[in-house]
């Protein structure tokens, strides 16, 4: 595919809107063709999904099931924007991918990192990101935060701290596993400081490998 796929992962709180937002505006700035995108969600029928997803009524969910409710979310997305986009030569700035599932449900979920990347193996026929930001920040830093914001709380926010404690930790081993993907962004730095790291990490990258 021609185009360039980016995903942003982190904690709770930890800014990732904010900061693709300023990206976007920074890359369109410079002439790049970009959009943005999230998941789960980013389309009409993921958007769906995502309301069972994070519905904070479902409490009964179980955990293969949201699995399979991310997963299933993926593909359609995929189809119906990533795919697209990056086939007619575009940058796409993913707020999460896969990268959420091996942790959440995973790791934190306890499903294992093996079982659910097989199952979305099958939802992305293996499509995976170019590259991956991971924006640093403790889960007290970012419930702290969204209480101050005033977010609505989803499903996951409502899940115990020692959940976030293993999506944190999960997190770690990730990056581990995907040195060469993934780069980490101190998340608990000022905002302006922040998206400039990002800003800095896109275009170096952009000035190696990407043929405008
Ligand atoms: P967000 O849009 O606020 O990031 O909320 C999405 C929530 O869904 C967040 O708590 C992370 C969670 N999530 C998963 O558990 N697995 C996934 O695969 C994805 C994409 C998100």
């Amino acid at each position: 595919m021609k185009g360039l796929f980016i995903t942003f992962e982190g904690t709770e709180g930890s800014g990732k809107t904010t900061i693709i937002n300023n990206l976007k505006e920074e890359l369109e700035s410079k002439g790049y063709d970009v959009i943005t995108t999230r998941e789960p969600g980013g389309g009409k029928i993921a958007e769906q999904i995502r309301d069972v997803l994070l519905n904070v009524d479902n409490t009964k969910m179980d955990k293969i099931t949201e699995a399979l409710l991310y997963a299933a979310s993926r593909r359609q997305h995929l189809a119906e924007v990533v795919v697209p986009n990056l086939q007619q030569g575009k940058i796409v700035l993913c707020d999460r991918y896969l990268d959420s599932s091996l942790v959440y449900q995973g790791y934190a979920r306890g499903i294992g990192f093996e079982k659910v990347y097989e199952i979305n193996q099958f939802a992305t026929e293996g499509i995976m990101p170019d590259l991956t930001i991971y924006i640093d920040v403790y889960p007290s830093v970012g419930f702290k935060r969204i209480n101050e914001n005033h977010r609505n709380q989803n499903r996951l926010d409502l899940e115990t701290r020692s959940f976030h404690k293993l999506v944190y930790e999960g997190y770690q081993k990730l990056i581990q596993k995907f040195p060469k993907r993934i780069k980490v962004v101190d998340g608990e730095k000022p905002l302006l400081e922040v998206c400039e790291q990002v800003n800095n990490i896109i275009f170096s990258y952009l000035e190696k490998n990407y043929v405008f």
